[in-house]
């Protein structure tokens, strides 16, 4: 197996909706099995772009994006889907957490849809808020939690179906001091369950954790650090 998990050749994006907005541009990117990278620079600079476009939640004006040996760039909706769904979890800057369900439920959601049987979904529900330290707040409704906290439900629900990869854009933007020191021990924790993960981030601290940062500036990859 390729020790690259995640490769990116030109990786062109622009959008048009009216006029074209180059978001990202001839970016060439490697990232290692099992590393924590993060992806910094200026906001409006095609940061959340790239993490989309790996994530295969959208499409490349050009270029392409390989998952190990498959190009995500060639294969039909319903395949790209299915790759998604089983190797890829998402956290998004707005949690997108249900209001109405608690937090067990939530998680419970997010282990019907990637296909874990009933039976087994309340169990592995409670080991992954346990995995975010989350035990004791299982019947808690999202808006009875603090922002850090919720930020964990997001991290335990995006764990549903065991991703190889695991992506996150801004994770701690709108956390204190706190409740960072807690999604950043979990991020590493999970990283080193064998998880891949990159995370977008303005965070000095979130660097720190980072085996890598990923600059990017005007969509474009600046440089490589160690
Ligand atoms: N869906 C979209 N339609 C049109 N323009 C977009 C869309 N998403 C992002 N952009 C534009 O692409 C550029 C890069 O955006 P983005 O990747 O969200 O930047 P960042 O995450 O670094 O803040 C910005 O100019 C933004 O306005
Ligand atoms: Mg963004």
């Amino acid at each position: 197996m390729s020790e690259m998990i995640i490769r990116t050749e030109k990786l062109t994006k622009i959008y048009e909706n009216g006029y074209s907005t180059v978001a990202l541009q001839d970016v060439d990117l490697e990232i290692p099995r099992g590393s924590l990278s993060c992806i910094m620079g200026p906001s409006g600079h095609g940061k959340s772009t790239l993490l989309h476009l790996i994530g295969g939640l959208d499409r490349p004006t050009s270029g392409k994006v390989f998952l190990e040996d498959l190009d995500l760039t060639a294969v039909d909706a319903n395949h790209l889907a299915e790759v998604r769904c089983r190797r890829i979890g998402f956290v998004f800057q707005f949690f997108n957490l249900l209001p109405v369900l608690t937090v067990l439920e939530n998680v419970e959601i997010a282990l019907m849809l990637a296909g874990i049987p009933p039976r087994n979904q309340r169990e592995r529900a409670e080991e992954l808020l346990g995995l975010v330290g989350l035990e004791d707040k299982l019947q808690a409704k999202p808006n009875q939690l603090s922002g850090g906290q919720r930020q964990r439900v997001a991290i335990a629900r995006s764990l549903a179906n065991d991703p190889d990869i695991l992506l996150m854009d801004e994770p701690s933007g709108n956390l204190g001091t706190k409740s960072e020191r807690e999604l950043l021990e979990n991020i590493e924790k999970v990283n080193q369950r064998g998880k891949t993960v990159v995370i977008v981030t303005h965070s000095p601290s979130v660097a720190k954790i980072s085996h890598r940062i990923i600059y990017i500036q005007d969509g474009r990859l600046k440089k490589e650090g160690e």
